[in-house]
């Protein structure tokens, strides 16, 4: 195992406008007051009097706002390299005929390099964890561990070839050996089965016996486009998610994403099997895959958080436009405002976020005693005037620029404008080079 990357934190004093936090059901503190220690919240309430003596850093902002971070529950880090490069085609061309043939191309470190961009416009835009699923995962997990972020990492399997899906596990066995929960904890390690398209019934069974074995969570694409069904349909007799029931896919920690198209006895599958669901708006929009049931799964207990998906199919990582889509379209598709209130939608953001990645219990909650993860917004913008309701702003005014400061287990990344522990512009100077090779 790499030697672990454990940060100096600061003893810390944060006083805000207002704090946000979880605790039963949304906790809204006006004039808010949070403590940290070795990287823990260790007070979260209303303003004490306490004095600033013996605090290592105080950040006082009555015009800001203090949350818990947003967690990116789906996503292809490296996929940033190929932002933009194609647009405005269906998921299966889009795959075959453009995105594959180029992630052939790619070498370690351009996915190094393309993880930390991804990191970079995540850090700034508030997300504080995220689960990746991609491979040369051995490189994510250094851009991770360098950068500060909290991640879950799975090396995407793909079982159609089975010589090349026993060199997957193989990888996958040596990631986990590697990485999982290093850092303390900060990084930790899935196995990632791609989809039911790629990874056939007989290989899939292989999954599940070694994500049982080494007892990690794993992470799957499910039920994203129509086609994915019909073919499913038409190869097994039963859809996608009745297929991963059969072969006890759900009898371990799974992380779906997508899950668009869901009959209703599947949505009951998926709750009552406490099935994770990552719920992707941006990507589904633009690659055209449809709209998942989100309230029907929210109205069934399902445990759902939300995702960007790829910049590749989003086309950025910007979880506060997520945050806003997921709670606007369940609106529109029922025509019910009451769908999908605010507070739901920052939950599936925050904390179902951590709970889908199956990390320690109170995670994203900042309670006293969990771990310092959190965000702060700044107020002071036109869109933020009259602040009736800050809740209320997140969720339906916010913007990712408005992230002022960014601390992920105690430790701040982002600040003044600045990440702390990324050179940004060698990030900047390495993906332009490499986008040129790849696309020669
Ligand atoms: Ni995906």
């Amino acid at each position: 195992m790499p030697e672990d990357v454990v940060f100096v934190t600061e003893k810390m004093l944060l006083r805000a406008g207002f704090v946000l936090a979880w605790e039963e059901g949304l906790k809204v503190i006006p004039d808010g007051e949070i403590t940290v220690e070795d990287g823990i919240v260790s007070y979260l309430g209303p303003r004490t009097g306490r004095s600033q003596e013996g605090f290592e850093r105080v950040i006082e902002k009555e015009n800001s706002l203090v949350m818990p971070g947003l967690v990116n529950a789906h996503t292809h880090a490296a996929m940033t390299l190929f932002r933009g490069y194609a647009d405005d085609m269906p998921l299966q061309e889009w795959l075959n005929d453009k995105i594959w043939p180029l992630e052939a191309k790619l070498d370690k470190k351009d996915i190094y390099w393309g993880t930390l961009l991804a990191i970079c416009e995540m850090i700034r835009g508030g997300t504080t964890c995220f689960a990746d699923m991609y491979f040369h995962m051995e490189e994510v997990a250094e851009a991770c561990s360098k950068s500060g972020i909290r991640a879950s990492l799975a090396w995407g399997l793909i079982g159609l070839d089975m010589i090349k899906g026993m060199a997957g596990l193989k990888e996958s066995k040596s990631l986990t050996r590697n990485w999982h929960n290093a850092d303390r904890g900060r990084i930790t390690v899935m196995l990632g089965p791609h989809a039911p398209y790629t990874c056939p019934p007989k290989y899939l069974r292989k999954v599940i016996d070694l994500a049982a074995e080494l007892d990690v969570p794993m992470h799957i694409h499910l039920a994203e486009t129509a086609v994915e069904v019909q073919e499913c349909r038409a190869e097994h007799g039963k859809t996608p998610v009745e297929l991963m029931n059969d072969l006890g896919l759900f009898d371990y920690k799974v992380l779906a994403a997508h899950c668009v198209h869901l009959s209703p006895t599947e949505i009951e599958i998926l709750a009552t099997k406490g099935a994770a669901v990552a719920h992707n708006p941006g990507s589904n929009l633009k690659l055209g895959s449809g709209i998942a049931p989100l309230w029907e799964l929210l109205q069934k207990g399902a445990l759902v958080s939300l995702g960007t998906d790829g910049a590749a199919s989003n086309n950025n990582l910007d979880m506060i436009e997520e945050l806003r889509l997921s709670a606007l379209l369940p609106k529109g598709i029922n025509c019910d405002p009451t769908a999908l209130p605010a507070e739901d939608a920052l939950k599936m953001a925050t904390i179902n976020g951590f709970q889908s990645l199956f990390l320690e219990k109170g995670l994203g909650s900042l309670q006293a005693g969990t771990a310092a993860d959190l965000v702060m917004i700044n107020l002071k913008k036109p869109h933020y005037f009259p602040l009736h309701n800050p809740l209320s702003h997140i969720v339906y005014s916010a913007a990712a620029a408005d992230v002022e400061m960014v601390m992920v287990g105690g430790r701040v990344l982002f600040e003044n404008g600045e990440l702390k522990t990324i050179d940004e512009e060698k990030v900047f100077f390495e993906v332009r080079q490499r986008s040129v090779r790849l696309l020669d």
